[in-house]
């Protein structure tokens, strides 16, 4: 069996194949409510259909001001979870589990009156200049954090992904260029820029059973931001506190991309931590060949491949990638489906 298809326990979690599928923000709520929709239901139950171990829905806003936009899913009230529950089962039913992003945009927050962050620093020219939080605002979100795990254990998500990547509240806590606060929280030393993603993984723990997952940029693209060895000892933290997996991405933080763009281009950063850390580590970025895929599993750099934008050019890509390995135990959720490979 092709190591991409092999089951793998992380926790009290068993996965049936090492395949997940990346949170992606749809934008689709047009109602504004933060509430699932019909599309969003089809969307994520055609990848279980298709075969994927761990479907991640996307960045879900723990409250109304942390939306990146307006057209943002929500996880800080009953509707939303009433709507999320339904889902979860749906997919539980066709055989993949499921976990959520549970995430603040803090200074990228676009269409939110006010945006926060942790100083009064601007993203960029287009984007409004943030208040920054006080300890008690600060307090606050904490506390979202943990309301939005409480309400995904009651759902019954088998993972939350606390997104600490792509430049958004924790990323800018994170980081020293959007961090230049004097509090516990400021920029004087790692423990205290860690202090944030730290608590909100604490009061995660008390309120939520299933994996924990942190998904952070080990690069902002800038020598004067957060280390790879800092993320070292931040990997070391949330191991001794629990955190099951890592998901290692890139960017975000500053309006900047990598000079170059590859299969496998963040893949690197989390061979390193495979090698610097005893969390379960996930690779994502351009893997959308089979072969990279399954390889990176094979020589160790990763433990889970996680996939966007392939997933959603195919829905199918598990049975597509199991056909090009010659994986002869991929079971197609209905038997019928492996007819789409008579000749
Ligand atoms: C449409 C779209 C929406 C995305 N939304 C999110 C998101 O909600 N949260 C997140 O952490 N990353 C988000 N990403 C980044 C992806 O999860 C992934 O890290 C990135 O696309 C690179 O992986 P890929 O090459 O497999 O697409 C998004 C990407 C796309 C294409």
């Amino acid at each position: 069996m092709a190591k991409l298809f092999e089951p793998i326990k992380i926790g009290n979690l068993t996965l049936k194949n090492r395949i997940v599928m990346a949170p992606m923000c749809m934008y689709a709520v047009y109602q504004e409510d933060g509430e699932l929709t019909d599309f969003h239901e089809a969307h994520y139950a055609s990848r279980a259909i298709g075969g994927v171990g761990l479907i991640f829905l996307e960045a879900a806003a723990v409250s109304k001001a942390g939306r990146i936009t307006n057209q943002d899913l929500g996880i800080w009230n009953e509707q939303q979870t009433i709507k999320l529950k339904k889902l979860v089962h749906t997919i539980h039913e066709l055989g993949s589990k499921v976990g959520i992003q549970i995430a603040h945009a803090g200074r990228k927050a676009e269409h939110a009156p006010d945006a926060v962050g942790p100083s009064a620093i601007a993203y960029s020219e287009a984007y409004r200049t943030p208040n920054a939080l006080t300890e008690e605002g600060v307090n606050n979100i904490i506390n979202e954090f943990k309301t939005a795990a409480a309400r995904a254990e009651n759902a019954g998500f088998d993972a939350v992904q606390i997104h600490a990547a792509h430049g958004y509240l924790i990323n800018q806590f994170l980081s020293p260029l959007t961090n230049n606060r004097t509090d516990d929280y400021g920029a004087q030393t790692l423990e205290n820029r860690y202090r944030l993603l730290k608590q909100i993984i604490e009061v995660t723990k008390t309120v939520f059973s299933g994996n924990i997952w942190v998904r952070f940029s080990a690069t902002d693209y800038d020598d004067a931001s957060t280390t790879i060895e800092e993320y070292d000892q931040i990997n070391q933290w949330m191991k001794e506190l629990g955190v099951d997996v890592v998901d290692v991405s890139s960017g975000g933080l500053l309006p900047r991309r990598p000079d170059a763009v590859y299969p496998g281009y963040q893949t690197k950063y989390a061979s390193h931590f495979k090698a610097y850390s005893d969390l379960f580590i996930s690779t994502v970025g351009k893997l959308g060949d089979p072969v990279l895929a399954n390889y990176i599993l094979e020589a160790g750099q990763a433990d889970l491949i996680s996939l966007g934008r392939p997933l959603l050019r195919n829905p199918n890509w598990a049975a597509i990638a199991a056909k090009e390995l010659n994986d002869k135990q991929f079971e197609a959720y209905n038997p019928s489906y492996s007819r789409g490979f008579d000749e």
